[in-house]
C-alpha cells in the first residue's frame, strides 16, 4: 500500500524530508519542531499571509530554492480548547492535500496537537494516519490520463520521538483500519458493469488471500438447497447468478463471543419491475455498500488479530428487469419458512436480508448479531447524509455500537422499533408484505428484518443508505464510497 509509513525515534528537524508536516492551534504561534530555517520561513509566511490555524486549513510555506527547496506544511486544528479527533483527523487530511500538490515524496509527520483530557497519544496518531491516508484515496481504476493521476508520498515517516513504541502500536492498527476501508471504498466505487456478483465474491477471495480468513462462495445450487426463496427471487432477473459469501476469523485462543456480520450485496438495484427513476437509479452500484464494509471490517479485524470469532455473510446479487425477473405479487418463501408478498420490487434489500440473516443465525448461532445495508432512501431523507441508522432489539448492543461510531468518528443515530408499525406490512396473501408506508420507511423496513432474526440473539441493524456514498467531496471521506460502517465495526469488533 503506498504511502508506506514508518515510525522513528527521532524529533522532526533530525528526520530526512522533503516536505515535513507541523500543527498549529488557531490564533497561536508554536509550530512543533520544525527545523530553524523552515521555522524562521514559518514565522515570516503565517503573519503575512495571515494564517491562523483554523480548522481543517493548510498552507505550504518554503525555504531554499533550486536543489535545496525545502517545503512545510502547515495545518491548522483549530481552537485549542474545542480539539478533539475530529480535529486531528481534518488537519491530517488537509496537510495531505498540500503534500500531493507539492508533490512531495517522502514526508516527516508529527501527531497533531497536545495530549488533553479528551484525546491521548495513540488517538492523535489514529487520526493522523487515517486522516493523511483516507485523505489521499482516489478511485483511479479507469483515469488513464497521468496529469489526472494524484502523486501521493512514497512514505511517511511518523516522528515519534521518546514514545516511539506507543505510536508505532497506533499506526499499525490505524493502517489496519484504512486498508479495511479502501477495500470496501474500492468495492462500492466500481462499477455494476465491472463487478457481478460472482466477481465480487471473486474479489473478495482475493483481497482475504493470506490473511487467515476462510471464505465459502455458495453458488445458485447452494443457494436452492438452502431454500433462500427470497434472495434468489431477487437475483432471478438478472444473468448473473446470485452468490453468498461466507467469512470466518478464528482467533488464536478461546473465543468469548461469536459475532456475524451481515451484509446487503446488491451489486446494482435498478430497482427491478417497480423501476427507478434515471436520477434514483445514477449510483446504485453502490447498493452492495453493506457488504463491502462487513468485508472491509473483517480485513482489519483479522489483521488486527481480534481476539473473537467473526463470521461474515454477503448476500450478493443484482436487481434488474428481465423475462426472469420477480414481479409485484409474486409470493416468496424465505428461508426461515415465512411467505412474503411483494409489493414493491425496489425493496430488494430486506428480502436478500431476510435469507441471509436467517442462515447467518442458524449456521453460526452468533452471541450477537449486526446486519449493515444501504436499506432505504428514508434514511438518508430522515438522518441527511453523513450519519447512519442504527436499530436494535438489545439496548446493550445498540449502546456498544453507538459508542464504537462515537470513538471511531462515524456519525450513528438511533432510532426506533415501534412495534404498532408492524402493521404497516400486514398481507392478506402471504405472512407479509416487504414494503409498508411510505412514512417511516427506515423504521418498517428495520422491523421487517426482525422478524427475521429470533427475539433472543441480540441484533442490530446499520442502514448506511446516506454515508456510504458522498456525492460532495469530503476533506477525509472523500467523494462517491466512503467506506461507512467500516470505522465503527472495527472498533464494535475490539471492543468485545
Ligand atoms: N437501495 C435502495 C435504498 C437506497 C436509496 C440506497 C438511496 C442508497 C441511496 C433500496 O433497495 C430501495 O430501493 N428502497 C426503497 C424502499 C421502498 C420501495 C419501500 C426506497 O428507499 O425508496
Ligand atoms: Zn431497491
Ligand atoms: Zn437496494
Amino acid at each position: 500500500m503506498k504511502p508506506r509509513v514508518e515510525v522513528v525515534r527521532r524529533g522532526l528537524s533530525d528526520v530526512r524530508s522533503d516536505g515535513c508536516v507541523a500543527f498549529l492551534f488557531e490564533g497561536e504561534k508554536k509550530l512543533a519542531g520544525l527545523p530553524p530555517d523552515l521555522q524562521r520561513a514559518a514565522d515570516a509566511d503565517l503573519a503575512r499571509r495571515g494564517f491562523r490555524g483554523e480548522r481543517g486549513t493548510a498552507m505550504t510555506v518554503t525555504a531554499g530554492d533550486g536543489a535545496s527547496r525545502r517545503v512545510a506544511i502547515v495545518a491548522g486544528l483549530g481552537p485549542r480548547a474545542s480539539f478533539d479527533a475530529e480535529a486531528a483527523r481534518l488537519a491530517a487530511a488537509a496537510a495531505g492535500r498540500r503534500l500531493q500538490v507539492e508533490r512531495v515524496k517522502i514526508a516527516a509527520v508529527v501527531p497533531p496537537g497536545e495530549e488533553n483530557g479528551r484525546l491521548t497519544l495513540p488517538q492523535r496518531t489514529t487520526a493522523l494516519v487515517e486522516g493523511l491516508l483516507l485523505g489521499f484515496y482516489r478511485f483511479e481504476r479507469f483515469i488513464t490520463d497521468d496529469a489526472r493521476r494524484a502523486h501521493r508520498p512514497d512514505l511517511i515517516i511518523v516522528a515519534a520521538g521518546r514514545r516511539e513504541q506507543t505510536v508505532a502500536r497506533a499506526v499499525d492498527r490505524a493502517q489496519a483500519l484504512v486498508a479495511g476501508a479502501i477495500l470496501a471504498r474500492d468495492l462500492v466505487n466500481t462499477p455494476a458493469g465491472h463487478l457481478t456478483p460472482d466477481g465480487l465474491a471473486q474479489e473478495i477471495r482475493r483481497a482475504f488471500r493470506g490473511s487467515g480468513v476462510r471464505v465459502n462462495v455458495l453458488d445458485e445450487q447452494d443457494l436452492a438447497r438452502e431454500r433462500m426463496g427470497a434472495l434468489l427471487a431477487v437475483g432471478r432477473g438478472s444473468d448473473q447468478p446470485p452468490r453468498l459469501v461466507h467469512l470466518v476469523h478464528r482467533p488464536k485462543g478461546r473465543s468469548r463471543a461469536r459475532l456475524a456480520l451481515v451484509g446487503k450485496g446488491v451489486t446494482f438495484d435498478a430497482g427491478g419491475y417497480d423501476l427507478k427513476s434515471q436520477d434514483h437509479m445514477a449510483d446504485m452500484k453502490d447498493d452492495m455498500a453493506g457488504a463491502a464494509a462487513v468485508a472491509g471490517a473483517i480485513l482489519a479485524l483479522s489483521r488486527l488479530a481480534a481476539p473473537v470469532e467473526i463470521h461474515g455473510f454477503l448476500g450478493l446479487v443484482e436487481n434488474l428487469v428481465s423475462g426472469r425477473a420477480y414481479k409485484p405479487g409474486d409470493v416468496l418463501q424465505t428461508r426461515s419458512g415465512k411467505t412474503v408478498e411483494v409489493k414493491n420490487t425496489d425493496a430488494e434489500g430486506r428480502l436478500v436480508l431476510a435469507d441471509a440473516l436467517d442462515y447467518a443465525r442458524t449456521t453460526a448461532r452468533p452471541t450477537s448479531i449486526v446486519d449493515v445495508a444501504t436499506l432505504t432512501g428514508a434514511c438518508a431523507v430522515a438522518l441527511g447524509p453523513e450519519c447512519g441508522g442504527l436499530f436494535s432489539n438489545n439496548d446493550a448492543l445498540a449502546g456498544r455500537l453507538l459508542e464504537a461510531a462515537r470513538k471511531a468518528g462515524e456519525k450513528l443515530w438511533r432510532l426506533p422499533l415501534f412495534r404498532e408499525y408492524r402493521e404497516h406490512f400486514r398481507s392478506t396473501v402471504a405472512d407479509l408484505a416487504n414494503v409498508g408506508k411510505r412514512e417511516g420507511g427506515a423504521i418498517s423496513a428495520a422491523l421487517f428484518l426482525e422478524t427475521f432474526v429470533d427475539g433472543k440473539t441480540p441484533w442490530a441493524h446499520l442502514d448506511i443508505a446516506g454515508p456510504a456514498f458522498l456525492e460532495d467531496e469530503h476533506a477525509f471521506w472523500g467523494r462517491g464510497a466512503t467506506g461507512a460502517g467500516v470505522p465503527t465495526l472495527v472498533e464494535f469488533g475490539l471492543s468485545l
